[in-house]
């Protein structure tokens, strides 16, 4: 097939720290590829890059690609809620050189600023929404409600750490569970994607139904997070989570 190719975008990352597996890699890198020239990507949090230059590989040449990060050190990963300066330099740092060694810096605009303060620093609709940033419960809803609403009807919106993180999932509950406006696609791993359109009752009610079946696996998600917590690592095992650190 012509046009880009997954796997050099993920040889591109396979040494940028993050937390996106491949096959979330694969989902973003082909939501960037059905875009059309003159289209836009925001990304939230961008950290060291690993989303970024993914997206930068799929997205057609003429779409601008918006990566907003504020690389304060706060709300940076697992565990890492308050902000350390240092630690935020020496990520956008990363970010920067990143970026450059895969070939993609002159293709991505940072904004280096929390996304509650950027929007007026991107003009026009947003047709894919790329949700990364702070996973506490109040930030992350003001990303899926405040820069969802930049998305038009047909546009798309991928959220990680969905059912997975308290936060981020109760923001899905208010917005994409009990609201109208997104269909939910299905995920892989805690990516999940949604269609911005507009449901009508009986189609609101399965859309609902659909994400609530995922809840089992938030409630798995959860217990795992505990034992880890716990250092109980090989009971996290007996419950599948075999691979990294902590469930994504
Ligand atoms: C989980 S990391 C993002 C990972 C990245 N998408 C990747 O593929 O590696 C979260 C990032 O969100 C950033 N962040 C924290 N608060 C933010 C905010 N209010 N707006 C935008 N980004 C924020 C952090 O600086 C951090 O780099």
């Amino acid at each position: 097939m012509s046009g880009p190719r997954f796997d050099a975008a993920w040889a591109a990352v396979r040494d940028v720290e993050g937390w996106m597996t491949e096959g979330q890699g694969r989902r973003l890198f082909d939501a960037a590829r059905r875009l059309s020239p003159g289209d836009r990507i925001v990304e939230i949090g961008s950290f060291h890059g690993r989303s970024a230059i993914v997206l930068a590989h799929g997205a057609p040449r003429d779409v601008d690609l918006v990566a907003i990060d504020p690389h304060l050190g706060s709300d940076r990963g697992p565990q890492e809620i308050a902000a350390r300066p240092e630690l935020g330099a020496a990520d956008a740092e990363a970010f920067r050189a990143n970026l450059e060694r895969a070939g993609v810096a002159a293709r991505v605009r940072h904004v280096r600023e929390r996304s509650q303060d950027a929007l007026g620093a991107v003009d026009g609709p947003v047709n894919l929404l790329y949700v990364d940033g702070a996973h506490r419960f109040g930030p992350a809803r003001d990303d899926l409600v405040r820069w969802g609403a930049r998305v038009p009807l047909g546009g798309r919106m991928l959220v990680h750490d969905s059912f997975s993180s308290v936060g981020v999932t109760l923001a899905l509950a208010l917005v994409t569970v009990a609201g109208a406006r997104w269909r939910y696609e299905g995920r892989d791993g805690s990516l999940a994607e949604f269609e911005r359109i507009d449901l009508a009752a009986g189609a609101r009610a399965r859309n609902a139904a659909r994400q609530l079946a995922q809840l089992p696996w938030f409630a798995r998600n959860l217990v795992v997070k505990a034992l880890i917590v716990a250092r109980l690592r090989p009971l996290a095992r007996v419950l599948g989570h075999r691979q990294g650190p902590w469930p994504y």
